[in-house]
């Protein structure tokens, strides 16, 4: 029987009760956690958002009735008691923020029951993430989840705070945009008033808060949300939400002042961590040399060393044709990873080859100093303790080289040196490591579209000091643009952008866009940029990264209260799903693959 809350009304969460409210009298409500019924007496923990609270049920207390309806009570049921604050009069539960008191029902009612839930509600659930996913409503109650949507509503509290006393406005922009295929894949949605059009959502104001420095906004902020259909990972959904800016009249200092301002009070005022300021900057190139990553992670070393220079004479062919062809080699030193089993280097192997690489050389130094490699047989003595000597090669080291173009022996060693820092338990998730990453390359070479793309996006400016290679030698050119990264992970990125017309030209020249093509995409931010344009400049976090950073959690569907799975399905909604044959008219619509089709096909 379910209750109502007739003549009730909540005096306070059960958790901001504690030892200095004893005497008072209370109302609370909120869910049971679980029942005991101890023959004349009967102990309900009562759970809301603020946490756990015990009640105590005599029949002396609170009544016959009161007592009967108590002894029904089970999990997730839906209850109102009215009572005193006491002294716990069994064992202190030092764990619960309420672990010193417990209330004295004097009176109970029911205001919803449950049915037995498919998992139960408790912390460090062991249940599969799937059937939480798909009753995400309970999911939701767990107290880890809830904490980390406090976290999350914090954040973007202190982040507007900040925002508006550092003069940024809040502009909202629009979700139906034009499609402009550069970046990830759009959303689209059908347009019913023009059939066969269609809208795309956004995937990031860009455009638009560039609009709104032209109309001389001056500093605009937006929480956004953002639509991507790509493939998805831990740290990615197909819909996210930007902690989006962008600023008038600035350069590149300006930008990180503000944000390493904005990420000092976010820290402390909700983790109680404090950010060390200036940040640390670090170029793309050196990053890339140091970490093979434009993101790294400066917890640990493990640095990627460059032993071209001195294996360059070897007689070592997958060494000497990499470097014949243009590439390098280089290596990291696994620190005390000498005596690693010959089938987990072999894994290795594997791993690395999972990253494009074509093998994985290794030499493994033994406690004694004898070594196990898969290449000495092709290498002089002196050429082998050259090479150890250069990667500071120690007795029980393991040592792992990558041969071949830049690019593949970066992202080999990049994804192995982190892989690594996980098996030697090297990852601290109590420890903060930022790191501006700034001077990405303007340009980066498709192989696919056989053309520069743009890396930042289209509107990024070019380095002044590198203008002049625009044309010459495209790929050498460096962009006014920065990554903010924590702990390896990307948590925002920005750029100056470019305000002037020729250079924005050269620009659309440069990504094999003809003048026609970039009006045609483009035209209403050239056109606009044709009626005086400031300077500008801005940034955009992920706010879901980077709340899962601070939450110390591994993907963002922790931080996210209704995320998406692998396949960018909805396990508790269903979504997508196959629509109405009348809607599908009204937008004039054809479908010539459904699911099912393809299935079938499979
Ligand atoms: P960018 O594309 O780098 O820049 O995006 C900014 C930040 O958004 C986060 N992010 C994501 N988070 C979750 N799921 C995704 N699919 C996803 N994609 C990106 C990342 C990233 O750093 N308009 C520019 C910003 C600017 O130049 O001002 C932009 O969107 O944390
Ligand atoms: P192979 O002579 O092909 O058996 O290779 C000898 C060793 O070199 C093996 O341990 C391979 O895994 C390794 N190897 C092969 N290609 C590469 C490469 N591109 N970079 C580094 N090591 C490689």
């Amino acid at each position: 029987m379910a209750e109502s809350m007739k003549g009730l009304h909540r005096s306070c969460r059960c958790a901001e009760l504690s030892k200095s409210d004893v005497g008072k009298d209370v109302t609370v409500m909120g869910w049971v956690q679980k029942q005991r019924n101890k023959g004349g007496i009967i102990f309900v923990d009562m759970r809301d958002r603020s946490g756990l609270l015990q009640i105590i049920f005599e029949e002396s207390d609170c009544g016959a009735e009161s007592f009967a309806k108590a002894e029904k009570l089970r999990s997730e049921f839906v209850i109102a008691v009215t009572g005193k604050v006491c002294e716990r009069e069994g064992a202190v539960n030092k764990n619960l923020a309420t672990g010193e008191i417990e209330i004295r029902a004097n009176g109970l009612r029911v205001l919803s029951e449950s049915e037995t839930p498919p998992f139960p509600i408790e912390e460090d659930s062991k249940t599969k993430e799937e059937l939480r996913l798909k009753y995400r409503y309970l999911d939701l109650r767990r107290p880890d989840l809830q904490k980390n949507l406090i976290l999350r509503s914090k954040v973007s509290t202190i982040t507007r705070q900040f925002m508006a006393e550092e003069g940024f406005l809040e502009i909202e922009t629009p979700i139906l945009n034009k499609s402009t295929p550069e970046g990830a894949r759009d959303y689209l949605v059908p347009s019913r008033v023009h059939p066969g059009n269609f809208y795309a959502l956004p995937q990031s104001p860009q455009i638009f808060k560039q609009l709104l420095m032209c109309s001389g906004y001056d500093r605009y902020f937006q929480i956004a949300r953002c639509f991507r259909d790509e493939d998805l990972r831990a740290d990615r959904q197909p819909e996210f939400t930007q902690m989006d800016m962008e600023l008038s009249f600035v350069d590149v200092d300006d930008v990180i002042d503000v944000n390493e301002r904005l990420l000092h009070k976010l820290f402390k005022e909700t983790i109680g961590v404090e950010v060390p300021l200036p940040i640390q900057r670090m170029t793309w190139q050196e990053a890339m040399d140091r970490f093979g990553s434009d993101k790294p992670d400066i917890r640990f070393g493990m640095e990627l060393n460059n032993v071209t220079d001195v294996v360059k004479d070897c007689e070592f062919v997958v060494f000497k044709g990499a470097i014949e062809n243009g590439g390098t080699v280089r290596g990291i030193n696994a620190k005390g990873q000498g005596q690693m089993p010959r089938k987990k280097i072999d894994a290795l192997v594997e791993f690395a080859k999972g990253y494009g690489a074509k093998g994985l050389a290794y030499i493994a130094i033994q406690e004694d100093g004898t070594v196990k490699s898969s290449f000495a047989k092709f290498m002089k003595e002196e050429e082998m303790s050259a090479l150890i000597k250069a990667m500071d090669g120690e007795n029980g080291d393991l040592l792992l080289f990558a041969a071949d173009k830049n690019k593949v022996v970066w992202d080999v060693l990049g994804a192995l040196r982190l892989h690594l820092a996980e098996q030697m338990d090297l990852l601290d998730k109590n420890e903060y490591k930022f790191l501006w990453v700034t001077e990405f390359p303007l340009l980066e070479w498709s192989e696919e579209e056989n053309r520069f793309t743009a890396m930042h996006h289209p509107f990024t400016m070019p380095m002044e000091e590198d203008l002049e290679f625009l044309e010459s030698d495209p790929g050498r050119v460096r962009a006014k643009a920065y990554d903010i990264v924590l702990n390896g992970t990307e948590i925002g990125g920005g750029s100056v952008r470019i305000h002037q017309n020729d250079i924005q030209e050269r620009m659309f020249a440069q990504l094999g866009f003809t003048m026609e093509q970039a009006y045609n995409q483009f035209g209403f931010l050239l056109n606009a940029f044709k009626y005086g344009v400031p300077p500008h400049a801005g940034l955009a976090y992920g706010l879901d990264r980077l709340v899962m950073l601070m939450a110390k959690m591994d993907s963002i569907r922790d931080v996210i209260a209704f995320p998406k799975i692998k396949d960018a399905s909805c396990l508790m909604s269903e979504a997508p799903n196959i629509v109405d044959e009348k809607q599908l008219e009204e937008l004039g619509i054809a479908v010539t693959v459904t699911e099912t089709e393809e299935t079938t096909e499979e």
